[in-house]
């Protein structure tokens, strides 16, 4: 049998504390499959006197996790605080500047510096994994990286982030307001230390740009990936979405347009509910991929909470105790071509669009002027119930904008962009517009 394998852990929360209960109790399994023992040797993390659930009696104590990182104690540095800047990137360079592995669930950190940090490992020879930074406990970076290595990929796409399909599965299920599942979400384990990254679709949007860089072979570059979150979507819009046969899900998109370059968005989407996409709910996450050989595949599980990513990392460390060694995204950083951005008009399918229009003569048949002009065809125009005036609750006011719904059919991103900006500049409305894509994949 090899020599043991010493791991220094920074980060003992939701998923630190959870990696070592798995290292624990499996520790005989893992020690035959990787025909060597894994010891956590140290761990770091802010407080010492927190208890964690866990034993660490014999395991040194560093208070800073740079420290750990340069120790010559330990032979794979395990990074789990989070964050792109600060500790975890300062740790993770020293680790690899030391001639440490390094496994990371830290996708904030790998989408800001991945290509370097790419670099640094190779320079070095050793392994920087990080299976748990897309979709919690699903091998989608395993799955992108080594099975399909024989594929060209078109598009891939999915629910990447746990949190916001729970608070979308329980907004719809029962009704519940958006803040009551955001703090459930929270309490779960399953949102980041600042939610702001998982409802405003910034932390999909960090996955979906290291997913684009492994499916298409280019470099990570998140700021060219369009970005909306959910805190807009209201219990109004998943309850006319329900009406009309859909479900409204965060999804991450990245694809081949046909003019050139690779488009990559991240955006509330309104589904068919008979579509398999539609029926991934709660924490779960799914990750498609369309390819030129193997056709459509979808993987689906928990996206989020400590032992389903902690399944995810302990895949990453057992693949270093096997002495298993991959480029980090996939090919060596010199192949790794640069990102080209498209040039294409955005989603191109149908909208859900929603006004809230004054309650004025010819107003509806002005809206629907403004879209005919850009070609815009409706498949349906729906005034909901007037609502009680705030002054007078259980009265409807005839003067109170009035909520309308519209759907259409196919047209693109920029024309009911245009076409939505003529709306209220004519001042038949009183808020801006806002729309929801539809896909029907
Ligand atoms: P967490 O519960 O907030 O834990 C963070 C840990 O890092 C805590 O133990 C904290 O110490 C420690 N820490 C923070 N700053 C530190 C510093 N400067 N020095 C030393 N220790 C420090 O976070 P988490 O949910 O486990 O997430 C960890 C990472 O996994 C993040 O990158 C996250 O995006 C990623 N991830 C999380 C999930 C999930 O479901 N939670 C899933 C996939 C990926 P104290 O405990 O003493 O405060
Ligand atoms: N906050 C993230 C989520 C954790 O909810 O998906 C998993 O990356």
């Amino acid at each position: 049998m090899q020599s043991t394998l010493r791991l220094g852990i920074a980060g003992l929360g939701v998923v630190g504390a959870s990696v070592v209960r798995v290292l624990l109790k499996h520790a005989d399994d893992l020690s035959q499959r990787c025909g060597r023992k894994i010891v956590v040797r140290a761990v770091s993390a802010r407080d010492r006197t927190k208890d964690r659930g866990v034993d660490l009696s014999n395991v040194n104590w560093f208070q800073d996790p740079v420290k750990l990182a340069e120790s010559p104690d330990i032979d794979v540095f395990v990074e789990l605080m989070g964050g792109a800047g600060g500790a975890a990137e300062a740790s993770v360079r020293a680790a690899l500047a030391n001639g440490k592995h390094v496994v990371t669930a830290n996708k904030a950190l790998l989408a800001r510096h991945g290509v370097e940090l790419a670099r640094l490992a190779e320079q070095k020879g050793v392994s920087l994994n990080f299976e748990a930074a897309v979709a919690g406990g699903i091998p989608i970076i395993k799955t992108l990286r080594e099975s399909l290595a024989g594929n060209s990929v078109t598009r891939v796409f999915g629910i990447l982030n746990g949190t916001c399909n729970y608070i979308l599965t329980r907004m719809q299920n029962e009704r519940l307001s958006f803040d009551v599942c955001l703090k459930e979400a929270q309490r779960l384990g399953y949102a980041e230390a600042d939610p702001t990254f998982d409802v405003g679709g910034f932390d999909t949007a960090h996955k979906l740009a290291l997913l684009t860089s492994l499916a298409f072979g280019s470099q990570i570059d998140v700021d060219a990936i369009r970005i909306e979150g959910i805190s807009e979507i209201t219990l109004d819009d998943i309850e006319k979405a329900d009406e009309l046969g859909y479900k409204i899900k965060l999804l991450g998109i990245a694809e081949r347009a046909p003019g050139g370059g690779i488009e990559q968005r991240v955006h509330p989407t309104m589904v068919p509910k008979s579509s398999a996409i539609a029926r991934i709910d709660g924490v779960l996450n799914a990750v498609a991929v369309e390819a030129d050989f193997v056709g459509q595949l979808m993987l689906v599980g928990p996206g989020a909470g400590g032992d389903a990513t902690a399944s995810s990392v302990v895949s990453d460390i057992a693949d270093i105790a096997r002495g298993t060694a991959l480029s980090t995204m996939g090919k060596p950083s010199e192949h790794m071509s640069p990102y080209l951005k498209s040039n294409g008009a955005g989603h191109s399918g149908g909208y859900y669009v929603r006004l809230m229009v004054h309650d004025r003569p010819g107003a509806f048949a002005a809206i629907a002027a403004r879209m005919a002009e850009r070609e815009i065809s409706l498949e349906s125009i729906v005034q909901r119930a007037r609502r009680p005036s705030a002054d007078a609750p259980g009265e409807v006011s005839p003067h109170e904008p009035q909520p309308v719904i519209m759907l259409t059919y196919q047209t693109t991103e920029t024309a009911i962009r245009a076409a939505l900006a003529e709306v209220e500049k004519d001042g038949h409305v009183a808020s801006a517009p806002r729309f929801i894509r539809i896909e029907t994949f």
